[in-house]
């Protein structure tokens, strides 16, 4: 195929969207459907860490999905709860420090505490950041923000660089590419304070269905346009 992978980008972010779609498409059910999603985040993250990319951030469950049914989110986190465990195991085998961003405080006490743990298990690594945007919406963020300097009350101006520390993402730096799969041409209220400059990239490909190959194109393509306009 001729991929031609010669810089890679520093941060990267994924809409992971249309496992509902590959299930429909494979005559599965929803819960197979975001399971091969799962599988996928995990190929995908340590192709990730062999790119030597230090900042992946995936966007697992927005504010709007508690509007899905009852038996697809109980399904969701039950798929969590067993992933989580796998992807502990893989951050420690490739020093890669997990994160959490989203209003994770809303969760159920045991998939809460997962969180912190495996943040906490995992901080010491820097190989990569793996951040996991979970019960987040960008816009959630951003008023979490602004309540929490209306409370901290030490602020009568702000300028941008203060503002983006008070973001969950403060650890995190600006996605310089941003892949959405499936085929939906929007941002879907995922890091849009943080994607004012980044590039977007889209392809039809479902997340399971999203190899190693497409990453690299995905990555080949920023590649081309970074060379062409110089970057930003
Ligand atoms: C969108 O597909 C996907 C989700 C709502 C869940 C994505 C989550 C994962 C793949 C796993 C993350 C796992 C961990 C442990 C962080 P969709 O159901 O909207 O697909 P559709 O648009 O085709 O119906």
């Amino acid at each position: 195929m001729g991929l031609n992978i010669d810089t890679v980008p520093e941060s990267v972010a994924i809409i992971l969207d249309g496992n509902g779609r590959y299930a429909k498409k494979n005559n599965i059910t929803r819960y197979m459907g975001h399971k091969a999603g799962c599988d996928n985040l995990e190929t995908i993250l340590e192709e990730t860490v062999r790119l030597n990319i230090k900042y992946l951030t995936v966007y697992a469950f927005s504010t709007e999905n508690w509007k899905r049914s009852e038996e697809e989110i109980n399904g969701l986190f039950k798929l969590f709860d067993l992933y989580l465990n796998r992807i502990r195991k893989k951050a420690i085998e490739n020093e890669v420090s997990v994160k959490f961003i989203g209003d994770i405080e809303k969760f159920k006490k045991n998939i809460y505490e997962s969180c912190i743990q495996l943040e906490e298990e995992t901080k010491k690594f820097d190989k990569c950041i793996f951040s996991i945007a979970f019960n987040y919406g960008g816009r959630d963020e951003i008023v979490r923000a602004i309540n929490r300097i209306i409370k901290d009350g030490n602020s009568t101006s702000i300028d941008e660089n203060t503002f983006s520390k008070m973001l969950d993402t403060k650890d995190i730096k600006d996605p310089d590419l941003l892949i959405r799969t499936s085929g939906e041409l929007r941002l879907s209220n995922f890091l849009i304070w943080q994607s004012a400059y980044t590039e977007l990239y889209f392809t039809d490909v479902l997340w399971p269905e999203f190899t190693i190959d497409e990453y690299h194109k995905a990555i080949d393509d920023y590649n081309k346009r970074s060379r062409r306009f110089g970057g930003r």
